[in-house]
């Protein structure tokens, strides 16, 4: 007995770290999954045009110091631990009950759709990441790219990339936040791309801010890196260590100056605040001494400064905002299969337990994030994709993506031990977040 004890825990501990490891490559090793596409789009030429100043009477840092590389390098010499002030966060609210609205569209199950789906083809997109592309990296099933989201009270208006150009004409759509996010993205652009022309498209080069463009639309579609929203030493998408974290909760200057003109904003943020040791708080650029928190505390942190922002800055006459909710992981089969020592590989169809949560969707953080939400009310569209990811159990990579890392012959034994459990495949899930986000513009 103890000693099956003392294996499940130290597969559990295994687990954990290849977990970590996984998602850290994965956000460590960017610059290995350039896109494709028309390359040189001036970047500085689209940079020049954005404002360099932020104006702000909230608590959000007045100082539009950016810290340089060598200074972040320097920072949080000693740290102290964090308490946690009286700021509102401390006080969470009831999340605000769903008014008038006559249908949840979050609230549905999944259905087979063989004629519909997949919406694209993953080979027919040459935006495509080599870390979501499953069937081009050996995944012999193909169930998972064709399910529909079926909301229990009403029906989705179906995908039709026309009338999403047609919505983004003249505009900016921006999508900001971690890999996650980029897979939403890159989802967004596959579902974009086969109705333009080729020559009138085209995709900058992978950096903080990849622009993809739709001519004969005016219409970019963006990802900006900025995992933890705030500014922090993650900034940069190829050079960063989910191991060492250093945030300026007060700061969001340098990244508002590149996201502040966009039309749409898409959110995210989670992941990055979950795993890891504690978080370095560098309240002034110059302080000698850092606090240290724990996720959730530096993750409320950074969401109060952003809800400001969203209250100073945002036009909802003009701007649309969404928050894209926790994107759920599935690293213990036991959670839905009892008595199973697996995680997401060799999973081929969803949870069809209705309201299933596993322990990947942190209930803290979500009614943290829930009360910090209710301050940005209309301001800001929820895409609550939580619960609806949650059932997709089969929708992650697993073995089937490109790794950047070698691994042992122990490993390879036992593929579930460095299976991607957290992001997912595309055509895949994130391609139906697209379709409510398509529903909600
Ligand atoms: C990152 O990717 C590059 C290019 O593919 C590769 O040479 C390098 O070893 C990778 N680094 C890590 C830490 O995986
Ligand atoms: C998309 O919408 C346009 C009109 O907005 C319509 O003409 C077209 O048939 C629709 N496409 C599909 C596949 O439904
Ligand atoms: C293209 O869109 C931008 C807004 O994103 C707008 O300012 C500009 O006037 C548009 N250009 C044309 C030629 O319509
Ligand atoms: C900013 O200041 C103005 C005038 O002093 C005030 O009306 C507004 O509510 C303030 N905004 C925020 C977000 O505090
Ligand atoms: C998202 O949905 C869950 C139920 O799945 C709910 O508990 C939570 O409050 C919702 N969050 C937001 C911000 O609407």
């Amino acid at each position: 007995m103890l000693k099956w004890s003392k294996r499940r825990a130290h597969q559990f501990f295994y687990l954990a770290l290849f977990s970590l490891f996984v998602l850290f490559s994965l956000l460590h090793n960017q610059s290995a999954s350039r896109l494709h596409g028309g390359m040189q789009k001036e970047d500085s030429a689209t940079r020049s045009s954005f404002p360099t100043y932020l104006t702000t009477n909230s608590s959000i840092h007045k100082s539009s110091r950016v810290l340089g590389d060598s200074e972040w390098a320097k920072a949080c010499g000693s740290s102290r631990s964090y308490k946690r002030k009286l700021r509102r966060s401390t006080r969470y609210q009831q999340p605000r009950r769903n008014r008038q609205e006559k249908c949840d569209i979050f609230a549905g199950r999944w259905v087979y759709d063989t004629v519909s789906y997949p919406l694209y083809d993953e080979g027919g997109c040459p935006y495509m990441s080599d870390q979501l592309a499953c069937t081009k990296h050996g995944r012999p099933d193909v169930e998972y790219q064709r399910m529909r989201w079926q909301p229990h009270g009403c029906n989705l208006k179906r995908w039709n990339g026309s009338d999403m150009l047609e919505k983004l004409r003249d505009k900016r759509l921006m999508f900001v936040g971690d890999s996650l996010n980029r897979g939403q993205w890159i989802s967004m652009v596959c579902l974009l791309q086969s109705m333009l022309p080729s020559g009138k498209k085209s995709m900058s080069p992978n950096a903080p801010l990849t622009i993809f463009t739709a001519e004969e639309y005016n219409a970019t579609v963006e990802f900006y890196w900025a995992p933890l929203i705030v500014e922090s030493n993650s900034d940069d998408p190829v050079n960063h260590r989910l191991d060492y974290r250093i945030i300026r909760p007060n700061s969001l200057f340098k990244h508002a100056s590149q996201w502040k003109n966009a039309d749409i904003l898409v959110f995210n943020s989670y992941l990055w605040w979950r795993s890891g040791p504690k978080i370095k708080l560098l309240w002034n650029a110059d302080d000698e001494i850092c606090e240290e928190a724990d996720g959730l505390d530096a993750m409320a942190l950074a969401l109060e400064t952003w809800a400001d922002w969203i209250s100073s800055s945002v036009n909802p006459l003009k701007q649309r905002v969404f928050f894209v909710t926790m994107s759920p992981t599935h690293l213990w089969s036991r959670e839905w299969n009892p008595g199973t020592e697996g995680n997401c590989f060799k999973e081929k169809s969803p949870i069809n337990i209705e309201s299933y949560w596993g322990s990947g969707s942190d209930l803290s953080t979500m009614k943290m994030v829930d009360s910090i939400l209710s301050k940005v009310d209309y301001r800001v569209t929820v895409l609550n994709i939580t619960q609806l990811s949650e059932y997709r159990k089969d929708g992650h990579p697993s073995i089937y993506r490109k790794f950047w890392e070698t691994f042992s012959p122990q490993q390879l034994e036992n593929p579930a031990s460095y299976a991607d459990c957290i992001h997912w495949c595309l055509p895949g899930v994130p391609d139906v977040w697209n379709e409510l986000l398509f529903n909600l513009l």
